[in-house]
């Protein structure tokens, strides 16, 4: 789909350190069909990509845009430069669990959470979450799921060879088994907002198994209207990490139950993933 014309800037875009992704601008697409968004915010929108996907979403509501909020605790200079030009994007600097950042949102159509559930800890991914769920009546979520546990787990509790073995996925130059084995003994230590090392968004901090995730929103009136997987996201020695692309819209019969959501819940998780596919055939 292409973007209505609404001050996309390319020249800016080509700046970025990440190019965006065409699955994830691919899922806005999808969530804007679906749900007609006409005001979002963009939790976390800024590392790399510079309010990439935001800009994206507020292009395909062209003059429709209500507003739009880029939420983040650092953010990027190319982002502010971007958002100068637009003057329905609002940019908040703060910490994405903080009270600061659900009042400065207060309520839009979505949320776009990109990357970032499996980064919070002190509020924790679920209970991050449902602090965000009374400020949007759609979730566009895309996130690093986990396949190799039967539960979710937080994967600092197993240890730092554990850790690299199962979950670092970046070896470059930068993320070296040193910077990990530094990162973990420190982890006692606080940064300058009193956190403690151990809790840093920076790095991956849970394993979120997709049902657990689907099953919550459920519980709390949202329901999964698409999901695409994206599988080997990290290479063929990780296959346990699936990147899945979701869209929740909150339940428009909301009488239907938990029972009803969470059975239509596993239903289309099992279609989209193919294991009905392999059930039927085996
Ligand atoms: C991995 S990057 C993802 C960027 C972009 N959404 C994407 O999909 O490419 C995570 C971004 O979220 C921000 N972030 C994550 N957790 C945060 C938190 N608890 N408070 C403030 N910023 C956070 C980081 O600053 C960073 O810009």
């Amino acid at each position: 789909m292409s973007p209505r014309p609404g001050a996309e800037d390319s020249s800016v875009e080509a700046r970025s350190e990440v190019q965006a992704k065409p699955e994830k601008l691919e899922l806005i697409d999808i969530a804007y069909e679906l749900t007609d968004f006409r005001s979002f915010a963009d939790l976390g929108a800024c590392w790399g990509v510079d309010g990439a996907y935001a800009f994206h979403a507020a292009a395909l509501c062209g003059n429709e845009l209500d507003r739009a909020v880029i939420v983040d605790g650092n953010l990027t200079p190319l982002t502010r430069e971007r958002a100068g030009a637009h003057r329905r994007v609002e940019l908040v600097q703060a910490l994405l669990g903080s009270r600061q950042a659900l009042d400065a949102v207060r309520k839009v159509d979505a949320l776009i959470m990109y990357d970032i559930l499996l980064h919070q800890v002190k509020p924790d991914w679920d209970r991050f979450l449902l602090d965000w769920l009374p400020h949007a009546n759609s979730l566009i979520v895309f996130n690093q799921n986990w396949l190799k546990t039967p539960r979710t787990i937080r994967f600092v509790d197993r240890g730092v060879d554990w850790y690299y073995r199962n979950v670092y996925v970046w070896e470059d130059d930068w993320n070296t088994r040193e910077r990990l084995e530094s990162w973990f003994a420190r982890h006692d230590e606080r940064d300058e907002d009193g956190r403690l090392e151990r809790d840093n968004h920076w790095y991956w901090q849970w394993g979120i198994r997709p049902l657990e995730l689907i099953g919550l929103l459920a519980k709390n009136g949202f329901e999964l209207i698409y999901m695409k997987r994206h599988r080997h996201a990290f290479g063929r020695r990780r296959p346990w990490i699936v990147n899945d692309g979701l869209i929740f819209q909150r339940a428009a019969y909301p009488e239907r139950g938990v029972g009803g959501r969470l059975r239509a819940a596993a239903r289309s998780v099992a279609e989209r993933t193919g294991v009905l596919e392999r059930i039927r055939r085996s």
